[in-house]
């Protein structure tokens, strides 16, 4: 499973032999730059939603449900979740937390609409916790997360995101459950893994979490890239005439031109 939040990258993930595609609520920080996820609104999501939907032809597409549109009651849960279905084109729906939210989960279940969990450093709650902290460690915590993992199961889930757990518990959560668990800072004993966009291409050189690892350095290409556009446009460089139309049409025009970002070329 991957991240994505537009159409552009989701049609490069979606031509990848990635099984899933999830439209997290990452994005308030990953797009929209903020320090959390909780800022991020119901109508953000399915906004996102909307763009991915139209890049995606193969891999599921999975939504995240934002910080308090479902934590008020299943009533509120089921709402929020048929508005990703039908608005935002989601095909499943995730939601963050244990037994507090099995009821919901429950409800949404029973509508029809697939439901999958998330555990452990569930960033909703980063100021519970005091911080983006590892979840899970030492006997109650494991216990309690274990015990949680097979509630959300037995409420229905079709898979648990495991996030920011110790890859020990994360593999007997594994074992305990019948449904697949997908790992993000949990191990390699997981069923499947997700990592979100940005740091699996190497977008933010800042951010470097242990539990990431780049699969490309774009930062750098990206930044040369831009650089040399803007030193080509203040040197008269670009565009040139291999990039500039004539006054009749030409064959390069009518190749190039016509499926063109800017529409109209004449
Ligand atoms: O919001 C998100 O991108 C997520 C993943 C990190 C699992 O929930």
């Amino acid at each position: 499973m991957v991240t994505a939040y537009d159409a552009t990258f989701a049609r490069l993930v979606d031509a990848c032999d990635v099984d899933i595609v999830l439209v997290g609520d990452s994005l308030g920080m990953v797009v929209q730059g903020e320090a959390n996820t909780l800022g991020v609104t119901l109508d953000d999501m399915i906004y996102h939603a909307r763009c991915v939907r139209r890049g995606l032809r193969f891999a599921h597409l999975t939504v995240d449900l934002p910080f308090m549109t479902y934590q008020v009651g299943p009533d509120q849960a089921l709402r929020s979740a048929g508005r990703l279905m039908k608005e935002g084109g989601a095909e499943s729906v995730k939601l963050e937390g244990g037994r507090a939210i099995a009821e919901s989960i429950r409800k949404i279940v029973h509508a029809g609409i697939p439901v999958m969990g998330h555990l452990g450093l569930t960033p909703q709650s980063v100021h519970a916790f005091g911080g983006f902290k590892i979840q899970g460690r030492g006997e109650v915590a494991a216990e309690r997360l274990k015990e949680d993992a097979i509630r959300l199961q037995d409420a229905g889930c079709y898979a648990i995101v495991l996030e920011g757990i110790p890859a020990a518990l994360a593999s007997q959560v594994r074992t305990t459950l019948e449904i697949p668990t997908i790992g993000i800072g949990a191990g390699v004993g997981c069923d499947g893994q997700v990592l979100v966009m940005q740091d699996l291409l190497g977008l933010d050189d800042a951010f470097r979490p242990k539990f990431v690892k780049r699969y490309a350095a774009l930062a750098e290409p990206i930044r040369e890239a831009f650089g040399e556009f803007s030193r080509e446009v203040r040197d008269g460089d670009f565009p040139d005439e291999a990039h500039s139309f004539g006054v009749g049409r030409d064959v390069t025009e009518r190749e190039n031109g016509e499926s063109g970002h800017s529409g109209d070329e004449s």
